[in-house]
């Protein structure tokens, strides 16, 4: 541990404070690890392990030397590593301890089994998201998890990171993360600078292809005709990934907002993701995962499942209008989603934090 005066001479110099004024707040410029450690961008050559650094807070008040909120000052480090086998445990340390220890898997190359979870939207309720957390960790094994975005109420909240990551730690620790950007993200950098993020990608795992991409065109910065023009190429992009992607078995798309809901007060709310189911189609793909709606959803529509699984923590809502003629299951309740792949097939498992039972489904030809 070491002291940084210069944490406080930046405090300082930012809110005109000297030393006689010094807030306690400010005081605490002792450097901590608040998060992590946790891999991203894992591919079959590289990946990226990541670990969240509080240097201090900082304060802020709207009279000289009364400081009514402070937030605390974080970065992320990080150590890419290349030279990758594929199909590989990894074992890593990443700062000095137990706590620096994790591990994660390279994707396999062909077909193999594996398995991911996905769930999303672990906002605002932290001991309910504990809950979901635990419930994964006991019954499930991921290789991967997927989140499907809203993972704090602010991303640009500084004091939320570090809940977030202490509720996931233990299990962000033995396996990769990959998100996609929800509309609470509000395109902060901090979800890009902590989870060395892009707001859309794509990587094949096996057998499986899988594309990621931001829903949130609300919070796209510019104009009106900039987010359009954003939501254009991301779609031009999104269709040629899924056409490029035709030799694999399984496509999977992930995105925060879903283009069906069983939430009547927001029905027809996501026309841009509506407008995208023809290119599901036309593309084969398997299913979509996506969250915003906070409970359990699924669907079955001209051959493609769409879930949602955003019953991570935020405040559960109603699944009160169920869309006629598509509708497989809806349910008002926490969950996660468990995705078995083995070869062309996938075995689809929605189960609450318990563990019992919710859904189920079978994937590929
Ligand atoms: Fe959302």
């Amino acid at each position: 541990m070491r002291r940084t005066a210069g944490v406080w001479a930046l405090t300082a110099a930012l809110f005109g404070l000297t030393e006689g004024v010094r807030p306690a707040a400010a005081q605490a410029t002792v450097e901590k690890i608040v998060g992590g450690p946790y891999a991203v961008n894992v591919g079959p050559r590289s990946a990226t392990v990541v670990w969240l650094v509080q240097k201090g807070e900082a304060a802020l008040g709207t009279e000289p030397g009364k400081m009514e909120k402070s937030a605390p000052i974080l970065h992320a480090e990080s150590i890419t590593f290349g030279g990758l086998r594929q199909g590989a445990t990894y074992y890593y340390q990443s700062f000095p301890g137990d706590a620096g220890k994790g591990s994660f898997k390279t994707p396999p190359a062909g077909p193999a089994q594996f398995q991911f979870v996905v769930y999303g939207d672990t906002r605002t309720r932290h001991d309910v998201h504990r809950t979901v957390i635990e419930g994964i960790l006991k019954h499930a094994n991921p290789d991967f998890v997927m989140q499907t975005g809203d993972l704090v109420a602010d991303g640009a909240d500084t004091s939320l990171w570090p809940i977030f990551f202490d509720i996931e730690r233990e299990l962000l620790r033995k396996t990769a993360f990959f998100s996609a950007l929800g509309n609470h993200e509000a395109n902060a950098k901090n979800y890009f600078d902590f989870l060395d993020a892009r707001s859309h990608y794509s990587f094949n795992w096996g057998t499986a292809h899988f594309a990621v991409i931001d829903s949130d065109i609300e919070n796209v910065p510019g104009t009106v005709a900039e987010k359009d023009a954003f939501w254009q190429e991301q779609t031009r992009w999104l269709d040629a990934d899924l056409r490029d992607s035709q030799n694999m078995d399984l496509r999977f798309v992930m995105a925060h907002h879903p283009p069906e809901t069983a939430v009547k007060r927001r029905q027809g709310e996501n026309k841009q993701m509506t407008a995208l189911e023809p290119i599901f189609e036309k593309y084969r793909v398997s299913a979509g995962f996506f969250g915003h709606d906070h409970n359990y959803q699924h669907y079955l529509k001209n051959g493609v499942h769409y879930f949602t699984t955003g019953g991570g923590g935020a405040p559960l809502y109603d699944v009160d209008t169920p869309p006629a003629n598509i509708t497989v299951k809806v349910a008002s309740t926490e969950n996660f989603v468990i995705v078995n792949v083995d070869g062309k097939k996938a075995h689809v498992e929605a189960r609450k934090p318990d563990g019992s039972l919710l859904d189920a489904a079978e994937l590929g030809n």
